[in-house]
């Protein structure tokens, strides 16, 4: 089995290849700043890391479709900067800060393509089966983004409709990630549902971290802006939460603050109605909680339990992640 350092090793290395193999596009200065920036490369990590626990081998089919993945998850950052009006990404300037908007587009447009480049390069023989996979995913995305752009104006969220989001916008891609991993190791059709279940969970819990971050996190850590969802009225976990459970003068003021962004002191006034509330404590517990149940997927006995420990380390580490 190969550690967690070698997978992120085969990941690295392998971005720095398909950015020199994709030179001649017209888009390259973009794309590669884009893709070099040095993200954590998660999603091609944990598809690697679950194709691990099945296979010894790290064939090009499987690194390349898992690198799709990356190349994929680094154009919706492109245009999540431009929808979420985010000028900072990974302690740089946004692709749209750098350039402008019609580039942005542009290159993200051309990452997609590149990302089913790179997918396509599975074997044949799963083909239909990883297009399918990814498809969803892509799809799902798209929903995802569209219901967190419509829930800015929104005045009240379920938790339901929360979850119905965030499963879209970031679960989808994970339990991709996942099932992709599974499905390069030819698994059978029940490991496949059980590793998708995991990856969904995780992503849940990550995008509730995520969420966690942008309040409570350090921004050069972080390398994107704090306060950022405050400031674009985000229905977050956080702000979701606050919305349910806040009573009295505390929703009076919380309803207020949401509507009228002009508000001196508005961030700190929600951060402290947040504090009030203990939002920052229930939702690591809530995170802690979607990361068991990834875990329990994992725990299948479809699933040799001897080779499972490099994944289940890995996920726990996301647990409490910073950046
Ligand atoms: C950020 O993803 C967007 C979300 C889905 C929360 P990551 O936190 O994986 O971003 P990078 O790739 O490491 O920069
Ligand atoms: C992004 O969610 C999810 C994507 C599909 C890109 P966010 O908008 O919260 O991600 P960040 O915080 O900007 O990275
Ligand atoms: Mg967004
Ligand atoms: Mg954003
Ligand atoms: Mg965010």
């Amino acid at each position: 089995m190969f550690t967690v350092n070698e997978i992120q090793g085969f990941v690295n290395q392998g971005i720095q290849n398909l950015i020199k193999a994709n030179e001649a596009n017209k888009l390259h200065a973009p794309v590669e700043y884009a893709l070099s920036a040095g993200g954590k490369r998660l999603r091609p990590i944990l598809a690697l890391l679950v194709y691990n626990m099945f296979s010894d081998t790290m064939p090009t089919s499987v690194l390349h479709p898992a690198l799709g993945l990356e190349v994929y998850h680094n154009f919706t950052l492109v245009h999540d900067d431009v929808m979420d009006n985010s000028d900072t990404r990974r302690n740089r300037p946004a692709v749209h800060k750098k350039w402008n908007v019609n580039t942005a587009i542009l290159a993200g447009d051309a990452m997609y393509v590149l990302a089913y480049k790179y997918i396509c390069r599975c074997s044949p023989d799963i083909l239909p089966r990883v297009l399918q996979s990814f498809n969803k995913a892509a799809e799902w995305v798209c929903e995802g983004q569209q219901m967190d752009i419509n829930f800015e104006k929104q005045a009240f969220l379920t938790e339901e409709d929360y979850l119905d989001m965030i499963s879209r916008k970031t679960g989808a891609l994970l339990a991709c990630s996942f099932e992709l991993g599974g499905l390069c190791a030819e698994v059978d059709p029940q490991t496949v549902e059980h590793l998708y279940k995991a990856g969904m969970s995780l992503g849940l819990a990550f995008q509730i971290r995520d969420d966690y971050l942008d309040v409570y996190g350090d921004s050069g850590v972080l390398g994107k802006p704090i306060g950022a969802d405050i400031e674009n009225n985000k229905k977050t976990w956080l702000l979701t939460y606050a919305m349910r459970n806040a009573t009295g003068d505390d929703l009076a003021r919380l309803n207020a603050l949401l509507a009228d962004k002009t508000i001196p002191d508005r961030t700190e006034q929600v951060k402290a109605l947040y504090d009030k509330l203990e939002v920052d404590k229930i939702a690591q517990q809530t995170i802690t909680s979607y990361v068991d149940t990834a875990l329990e997927y994992l725990e299948k006995p479809e699933i040799p339990q001897a080779r499972t420990g490099t994944l289940t380390e890995f996920i726990k580490g996301l647990t409490n992640r910073n950046r």
